[in-house]
């Protein structure tokens, strides 16, 4: 099965726009091109998987796209990023009989064998069959479903006992391949089993997990909690939701996750300068006129000042409640990619562990935020009373189960202090990602830079 690139390059900035992991919206697509193409399934139906390299630019002012961004220069110079495909080719003459939705749709492309109708093919199942038994032909499945949900990635469910997670971005080794065979290789139970990884060259393709199945997420969980505070009203640990000693488990698995990382990287002597450094120049990078950038920067430079600041070790980098899965068997931890918007370079660097927790903290603010949102707002009490509630059965577990092991500063100040500075960076981090993606949340990380400010001041 032989396509025209060049064909297929023509057609992709439109598919692509309209795609849920195509990562920058905010920007306007001005070409694509077809890096590489490898044939899974010739014959009909074909699959193919394709990297192409996308160029886009900032639109002008004017030119807007709905989003205003108060950082962006009208002479921006075109950046250029590579995205994964995988899509199916039937003939022509059959279109009218595939099932595809209308963003599904790439388009008709000419090939040796004829006229064909070239769409997503992980929205085709017996096209999605294929590839797995492409990546893990010893896995022996009979149905698959996509998962729908705000992703950066696409995943597919097979017979409800395995995830095959197909990468968007390809840049060599993928960290969550990496992190999570490494975590697997020394005994830590509590990240889905590794089945398989499709791998090319050196590039990480995807990756096949253990599916979980009747897990709940974090994030549904803490918003079930918040859901009933916000009806009854009372206290969160009288509620019938209570996180508390939900919160209480994962702060004790979150250390655990921590001991594991250790064990699996190494560990190093943390250097608050280097750590406060990065945070300086990351919050330099950010503009909002919302943001108090150097009262901001006066928190992060505080925990180069500190004397001991524990250890440095590989983290997980995005951690919030949306990648963490309550089970029977307890929490299991998902997705250890990094943050979405930082460099694939930069996404490996060793940090705090408490780096994570601030990551954990952030989110439980969106989801009191969000669940107030839900709500209709006038809950702010409620919300503040929760979240104090949740962090402190979170972080007292936590602290408990690194006692004694070095991954930690001993006194409760330094710790304090090391966590104020991620937190700030996280939402620093936070405002330019929302400001980005979802401009109508930006006031989220907004409040909670403020607040930490506030904290700090007093
Ligand atoms: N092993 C699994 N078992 C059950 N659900 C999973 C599993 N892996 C992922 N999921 C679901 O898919 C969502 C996205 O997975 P994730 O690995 O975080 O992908 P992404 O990189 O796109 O964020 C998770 O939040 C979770 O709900
Ligand atoms: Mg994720």
């Amino acid at each position: 099965l032989v396509i025209e690139p060049a064909e297929l390059a023509a057609l992709l900035p439109a598919h692509l726009a309209r795609q849920r992991w195509y990562g920058a919206k905010h920007r306007r697509i001005v070409g694509a091109e077809v890096n590489a193409v490898e044939v899974i399934e010739s014959g009909w139906p074909g699959l193919l998987r394709v990297v192409a390299e996308v160029e886009s630019v900032l639109p002008g002012p004017g030119e807007g796209n709905g989003t205003d961004l108060p950082h962006a220069q009208s002479e921006d110079e075109p950046a250029s990023a590579c995205y994964q495909l995988v899509l199916g080719l039937r003939p022509a003459e059959e279109m009218s009989a595939v099932d595809v939705g209308e963003d599904d749709i790439v388009g008709l492309l000419s090939t040796d064998q004829g006229q064909a109708f070239c769409f997503d093919g992980l929205t085709d199942s017996e096209l999605s069959l294929g590839l797995l038994r492409h990546i893990a032909p010893s896995l022996e499945v009979g149905t698959v479903r996509a998962v729908i949900a705000e992703q950066s990635n696409s995943s597919l469910v097979y017979d409800e006992r395995a995830i095959l997670k197909i990468f968007r971005r390809v840049a060599g080794a993928n960290p969550d391949v990496e992190v999570t065979t490494a975590l697997a290789r020394v005994g830590f139970s509590h990240v889905p089993e590794p089945l398989a990884v499709w791998r090319s060259g050196g590039d990480d393709l995807g990756l096949v997990q253990r599916y979980l199945r009747g897990a709940v997420e974090g994030w549904a969980l803490a918003n079930t909690s918040l859901r009933d505070l916000y009806d009854r009203g009372g206290t969160p640990e009288s509620s019938g939701g209570d996180l508390g000693p939900e919160a209480t488990r994962l702060g004790k698995l979150t250390a655990d996750l921590h001991l594991a990382l250790a064990e699996a990287f190494g560990r190093e002597v943390g250097e608050s300068k280097v750590w406060a450094d990065a945070i300086v120049r990351r919050i330099s990078g950010v503009t909002h006129p919302d943001l108090d950038s150097g009262a901001a920067a006066t928190i992060a430079r505080r925990l180069a000042e500190l004397p001991n600041v524990g250890a440095s070790i590989r983290v997980h980098g995005d951690y919030h409640l949306g990648q963490v899965l309550r089970t029977d068997e307890g929490w299991f931890v998902l997705d250890f990619e990094g943050e979405p918007a930082t460099p694939m370079g930069e996404r490996r660097e060793r940090s705090s562990p408490l780096r994570d927790v601030a990551g954990m903290f952030r989110s439980f603010q969106y989801a009191a935020w969000v669940a107030s949102a839900e709500h209709g707002g006038g809950v702010s009490d409620l919300a503040a009373a929760w979240e104090s509630h949740v962090r402190d059965a979170f972080l007292s577990a936590y602290l408990a189960k690194l006692e004694g092991t070095g991954l930690l500063p001993e006194d409760p100040g330094s710790i304090r202090a090391i966590l104020s500075a991620f937190e700030i960076d996280k939402a620093v981090y936070e405002v330019a990602y929302e400001q980005a993606h979802r401009p109508d949340w930006v006031v989220v990380p907004l409040e909670g830079v403020r607040r930490l400010i506030n904290e700090n001041e007093r």
